[in-house]
């Protein structure tokens, strides 16, 4: 067992460093560290950011807290750094800072938010709650967001979904920076695909990724670390291969994951995020940007007995993990343990934030008159 309640250490992938044994990237960690800060400072931060960019304070604590939360479970990429993307977002009036979203529909478990062009958190979060007490009530919810901006990471909803006893799935669609398979130009958005169940010892199952190699803002924390990523993820503007980031914001593309796979889905996920909810897909006139977003969530009661259905997925994870170490060395992780390792030891002993991240926080809040962070005590910066 080791420090973060977990079995050996993941042979395999790390979210605090760079590059794993096996040569995986793990895009979220490795940076050149400035220190280390608590949820609540970083979250202080974020909402006092937030709110000096015009955000009510409700919505903004909400918003800070989401983001802090994506720190804490190790994706960086979807952390405190989206406060220069938002900040530019408010700038340009793709975010109306102090909309509320509200449901504007319910026929049955069918339920529709609008986003009123506000932050996508708030939203996805309203979509999240309606959906869960739908499908307490109907056994099975689908709700839609429209017109909202960045709702961040999918796997908060679908967690929060199999927290409550549900099956949860989301999709969303998000603007063409994806080639799809075949070609090399920007058609697809990055579209991620979240999956989560109750069952594991250490909570949900949660399954959650983009459909592109990796999220586009795993590319931001690259390039404001001065970091290469590796073969295979990115084209350049005229389609050749490449591993600077840079290539990539000068008009290159992201490839799909997985080939033919992870491209198929992502098209399906156009016709579900943009289609269903109103909001166009990503390479079409009319698409304003933002992320059409799709929860389905299903009450394990109404099909199975959750005590028989806990005792059956305890133990088919414990077999999954049972198979041990290949000759790599490595262990078998459950979909959503590294996320949960990394909150528990990120809770205690603080999230790393880069230089290079901190900086452009910096340029924002210096900008607003804040205040800086306290560089914390051993903190190997001033
Ligand atoms: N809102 C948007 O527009 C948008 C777009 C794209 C991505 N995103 C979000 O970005 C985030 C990151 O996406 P990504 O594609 O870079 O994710 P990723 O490649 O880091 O994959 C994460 C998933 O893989 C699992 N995983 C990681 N290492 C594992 C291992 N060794 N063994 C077993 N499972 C393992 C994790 O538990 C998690 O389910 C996601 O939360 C996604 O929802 C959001």
């Amino acid at each position: 067992m080791t420090s973060d309640g977990g079995r050996d250490r993941p042979g395999r992938y790390s979210a605090d460093g760079a590059r794993d044994g096996a040569g995986r990237y793990s895009p979220d960690g490795g940076q050149d560290e400035a220190a280390r800060y608590s949820a609540d400072e970083l979250t202080e931060l974020a909402t006092a950011t937030l709110g000096a960019l015009g955000t009510p304070v409700a919505i903004a604590a909400q918003v800070a807290r989401s983001l802090v939360l994506s720190n804490l479970v190790g994706h960086d990429s979807h952390g405190g750094i989206r406060l220069v993307q938002y900040s530019e977002f408010i700038a340009g009036g793709q975010i109306r800072p102090s909309a509320a979203a509200e449901v504007t529909s319910m026929r049955g478990a069918a339920g529709v938010v609008d986003g009123g062009w506000g932050f996508g958190k708030p939203a996805a979060q309203l979509e999240t709650g309606l959906a869960t007490r739908a499908a307490h009530d109907h056994a099975v919810a689908a709700v839609t967001v429209r017109d909202c901006n960045h709702v961040g990471r999918l796997g908060e909803y679908v967690a929060a979904l199999a927290d409550a006893g549900l099956m949860g799935m989301a999709f969303c669609n998000s603007g063409a920076v994806v080639a799809p398979f075949g070609g090399t130009g920007r058609a697809l958005g990055t579209n991620p695909f979240a999956w989560a169940a109750p069952g594991a010892l250490f909570g949900p199952l949660v399954v959650d990724f983009s459909t592109a190699g990796v999220a586009e803002g795993k590319l931001r924390v690259a390039a404001a670390e001065g970091r290469d990523v590796p073969d295979g993820l990115i084209v350049d503007a005229r389609g050749r291969p490449s591993v600077r980031p840079e290539d990539f914001f000068a008009g290159g593309a992201l490839l799909p994951f997985g080939g033919h796979k992870g491209s198929g889905m992502s098209v399906i996920i156009e016709l579900l995020g943009g289609l269903l909810t109103g909001m166009g897909t990503a390479c079409t006139p009319g698409y304003a940007g933002g992320n059409g977003t799709v929860l389905l969530a299903v009450d394990l009661a109404a099909f199975t007995d959750p005590h028989a259905y806990i005792d059956s997925a305890t133990e088919f994870c414990a077999r999954l993990v049972a198979v041990g170490a290949g000759p790599s060395g490595g262990i078998v992780l459950l979909p959503g343990e590294l996320e949960s390792r990394t909150h528990q030891r990120r809770l205690r002993e603080g999230i790393p934030v880069g230089r290079g991240v901190l900086g452009l926080i910096y340029e924002l809040t210096d900008r607003l008159g804040l205040p800086r962070l306290p560089a914390p005590a051993g903190s190997p910066v001033g």
